[in-house]
């Protein structure tokens, strides 16, 4: 399939189901006049917020902003990507996505899932066999019950050496596949004498496992299922399916590095959690996490090696616009080992307590230096302040220098004035472009920003705008929204009408031109709408590119210092003023 009959693939998708059935599916609807309305889950509420349109195809919450067509909403509300929201609607719509480059075809994928599950339940019977004796008594001693073998699928690989292939190929499936996805060596089985916990993907299916010896011996204590054609270590965290509810319902996510830690954390009830499988992140991994949640609490090991884990990682998620807080687990503990000594209220009240990450790095720079030295307590000083600054919150940064005088007996106002500098440095250099969550996102009311919008807007939905935008007559201020622009006049000319459900998806690879759409249509307009109403947002906007010229010249005038230039800039202020 080429791109563009992708693109009518899911066209096909999209309009073979109902946005209202399936947001109706999520969130109660009720009819008011042409639209639905429900309480919007992407933001805190119980007023009904968020309207739903069978006629535009399209949901859009007034409060929070959120807003899309129906790929949107089900990525949005179970955390999934584009890929996985098409295939789960195609399903609903009796659509099949064969020859996708989107989505591969199935069949064979299909037939891994289906091995891991036959040998996820021998694994999950052994250990209810005799042979399993000692592998019980050893989770017994770990405090793992039945119940937790059961919710979590715990099984056991036995000391023979080729069980599963033969219960495998007896079923027709042959070496080369076995091999391929993990579960054998050449013709062995690969795991052997180990406690086995599976490993799922983001659809929640089966397709690895990890593998702990529990003989004693600290050498390779896990085997976890290599790189095969369905598993990824580094684009999996464990726990993610089954995580998203929670995650939705508690606001954040836990994110630890073992997946024993995680398991203990579920089990006495904090389950918004999910775990590395080791310290180090991927890209991959913390995407994933942000598509969670925005709000990150790190819970890693006690160890050097996760203090270290905390560090790397929460500069990381910080960086993508995550807001990271940290438990800090004392005595070297893992959250298993801390939950086991000191109880679940005790765990609870860490969680609920994690400290900002600003904090715990300012905690972590003073660790170590030696207090005689003047340099060094100068340089933690200075980095403090460093950190300081880049904290978004005055009260917060008056109080960790207010410490930090007190601390080491220095003028409160020389510390202030260290951090005065370092704040003017950061404004003026450009701001990294974070995605900002959606709870925090205003629609701007001034009356160009209203006017920019509504001319998109109606660029979409009425053939004058489209018209005027092309004859030159509206000037928009931004690349990104010209842009936009032009991709509303080549759709049209492509497909020779604007279905605004379509055009979203469309967009999908252009988020930057996505993020306004978003902001056009939670615009509450009418489709019909009066030619001088759209000619009166153009005057709007010749208005405001002319005032942006004035301003502009008036800032050369005053930059220059040669009065010929300075005469021929006030000439050009005048005939802008007088309209020409
Ligand atoms: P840990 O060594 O902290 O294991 O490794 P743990 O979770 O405390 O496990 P127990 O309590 O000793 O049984 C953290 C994670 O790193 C990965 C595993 O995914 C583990 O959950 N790991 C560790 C391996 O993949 N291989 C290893 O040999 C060790
Ligand atoms: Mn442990």
């Amino acid at each position: 399939m080429n791109e563009q009959q992708e693109m009518n693939a899911i066209q096909e998708i999209r309009s073979k189901v109902d946005i209202v059935d399936i947001v109706g599916e999520y969130v109660p609807l009720t009819q008011k006049g042409k639209n639905f309305f429900g309480v919007c889950p992407f933001h805190d509420d119980t007023n009904p917020s968020m309207s739903v349109s069978r006629e535009k195809q399209i949901y859009r919450c007034f409060s929070c902003g959120a807003s899309g067509n129906v790929f949107q909403f089900v990525q949005d509300y179970e955390h999934i990507s584009f890929k996985e929201a098409l295939r789960m609607l195609a399903d609903k719509a009796g659509v099949e996505l064969k020859g996708f480059s989107h989505t591969k075809s199935h069949s064979e994928q299909d037939k891994y899932y289906g091995i891991y599950e036959i040998a996820q339940k021998y694994y999950q019977n052994n250990l209810q066999t005799n042979y399993g004796k000692k592998a019980k008594e050893y989770l017994a001693g770990r405090k793992i019950d039945d119940e937790m073998i059961k919710t979590f699928g715990i099984g056991l690989s036995l000391d023979t050496t080729n069980d599963l292939i033969q219960l495998l190929t007896k079923k027709g499936y042959d070496l080369n596949t076995l091999n391929q996805i993990g579960l054998a060596s050449y013709d062995k089985d690969l795991y052997n004498s180990r406690i086995m916990f599976p490993l799922q993907d983001l659809s929640g299916r089966i397709v690895g496992f990890s593998g702990r010896r529990y003989d004693g011996i600290k050498e390779n204590k896990y085997v976890n299922t290599k790189g095969t054609p369905i598993f990824q270590k580094g684009n999996t965290l464990y726990h993610y399916f089954d995580a998203r509810e929670s995650v939705r319902k508690k606001k954040s996510v836990i994110v630890m590095e073992g997946f024993m830690a995680a398991i203990r954390s579920i089990t006495i009830g904090i389950d918004n959690v999910v775990s590395l499988m080791g310290t180090a992140m991927t890209k991959e991994q913390a995407e994933l996490i942000k598509r969670l949640s925005d709000h990150v609490i790190l819970c890693f090991d006690g160890d050097e090696a996760g203090r270290k884990a905390t560090l790397t990682n929460g500069e990381e998620l910080e960086k993508m616009g995550c807001e990271v807080r940290v438990v800090e687990l004392s005595e070297d503990l893992d959250p298993d080992d801390y939950i086991l000594k000191y109880g679940k209220e005790e765990f609870t009240r860490l969680v609920k307590n994690a400290v900002f990450f600003s904090d715990y790095k300012i905690k972590s720079l003073k660790r170590g230096i030696n207090l005689n030295s003047d340099e060094e307590i100068a340089h933690y000083i200075n980095s403090v302040i460093v950190e300081t600054s880049k904290i978004n919150d005055e009260i917060r940064r008056e109080l960790i220098l207010k410490t930090l005088a007190k601390e080491f007996d220095i003028g409160y106002n020389t510390l202030e004035k260290r951090l005065l500098v370092l704040l003017e440095k950061e404004k003026s250099s450009p701001p990294l472009e974070t995605s900002i969550p959606n709870e925090k996102k205003t629609i701007k009311s001034n009356k160009y920003t209203l006017a920019t919008l509504s001319l998109l807007y109606y660029m979409l939905t009425n053939q004058t705008a489209r018209q005027l935008f092309e004859a030159g007559e509206i000037f928009f201020l931004t690349e990104k929204q010209r842009f936009l622009a032009s991709e509303i006049i080549y759709y049209n000319k492509i497909y020779g009408t604007i279905q605004i459900a379509d055009f979203y998806t469309y967009l999908q690879d252009k988020p930057e031109l996505l993020e306004i759409l978003k902001q056009v249509l939670t615009m509450d307009l009418s489709d019909e709408v009066e030619d001088n109403v759209i000619l009166d947002y153009v005057k709007v906007m010749r208005e405001n590119s002319v005032n942006q010229e004035r301003k502009r010249l008036q800032k050369m005038m005053r930059e220059t210092f040669d009065p010929l230039e300075q005469a021929k800039i006030a000439e050009k202020i005048r005939k802008l003023k007088m309209g020409s």
